[in-house]
């Protein structure tokens, strides 16, 4: 076995080490409102539910040479957010919202997005997605490095094509995740195990 002390090495190789070892990550494509009205749209693979009752998710946003993203600047004023699931059809233009645009900038139109208005937050959604969560924000918690944001979602919107009493179809839903560098992956082969009693 290897054995790094990551206090040794560089911000970039420890990135490296956990980004290729911490996989498939789900992605959050997430949709947050500026103070002047812009709607800001990036995905973020630090994200992941942590709780269930009541539903909650976090959202772990870095920050950028000491400065805080659009995103954590907008949900921290805001304190809104909506985070749609990411899938193979739509993963492509979401990709392309990840450009690092100026704050009076939207990444929308920068993509064939389209945007809806939420039920619940006065922040817009992106139609071109089978699930989203809208959120409000719970708790922030101001690590040294990055913006950990935990939401309370407060509606569910889910496509009817991949819903079926109560369940969501993973093979419909075609969920894509990330890996390290540029690589995505799709849903591999499913297997069940029997829990023990
Ligand atoms: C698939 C994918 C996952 C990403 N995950 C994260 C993440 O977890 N945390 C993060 O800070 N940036 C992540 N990024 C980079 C942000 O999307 C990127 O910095 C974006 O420009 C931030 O947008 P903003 O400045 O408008 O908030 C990811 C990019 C991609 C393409």
């Amino acid at each position: 076995m290897l054995s790094f002390d990551p206090y040794q090495q560089t911000d970039r190789e420890n990135y490296k080490l956990l980004i290729g070892s911490v996989i498939p990550r789900p992605i959050a494509f997430v949709t947050s409102k500026s103070e002047q009205g812009i709607v800001n749209a990036a995905p973020f693979s630090y994200f992941n539910l942590v709780s269930s009752n009541p539903p909650m998710l976090s959202v772990s946003v870095q920050r950028q040479g000491g400065q805080k993203k659009d995103t954590a600047r907008n949900i921290l004023s805001g304190k809104e957010f909506v985070v749609h699931v990411v899938d193979e059809e739509n993963v492509f233009e979401i990709n392309e919202t990840s450009a690092s645009l100026p704050p009076d900038q939207s990444e929308i139109d920068v993509t064939k997005l389209t945007l809806v208005d939420s039920e619940e937050v006065g922040v817009p959604a992106v139609v071109q997605s089978k699930i989203r969560f809208e959120c409000v924000l719970h708790q922030a918690v101001d690590l040294p490095g990055a913006d950990l944001l935990i939401g309370r979602i407060v509606r569910i919107h889910v496509d009817e094509a991949i819903y079926k009493e109560g369940r969501i179809n993973a093979d419909l839903l075609k969920p894509v995740s990330r890996l390290a560098g540029t690589n995505y992956a799709k849903l591999g082969e499913v297997f069940s195990l029997k829990r023990p009693d």
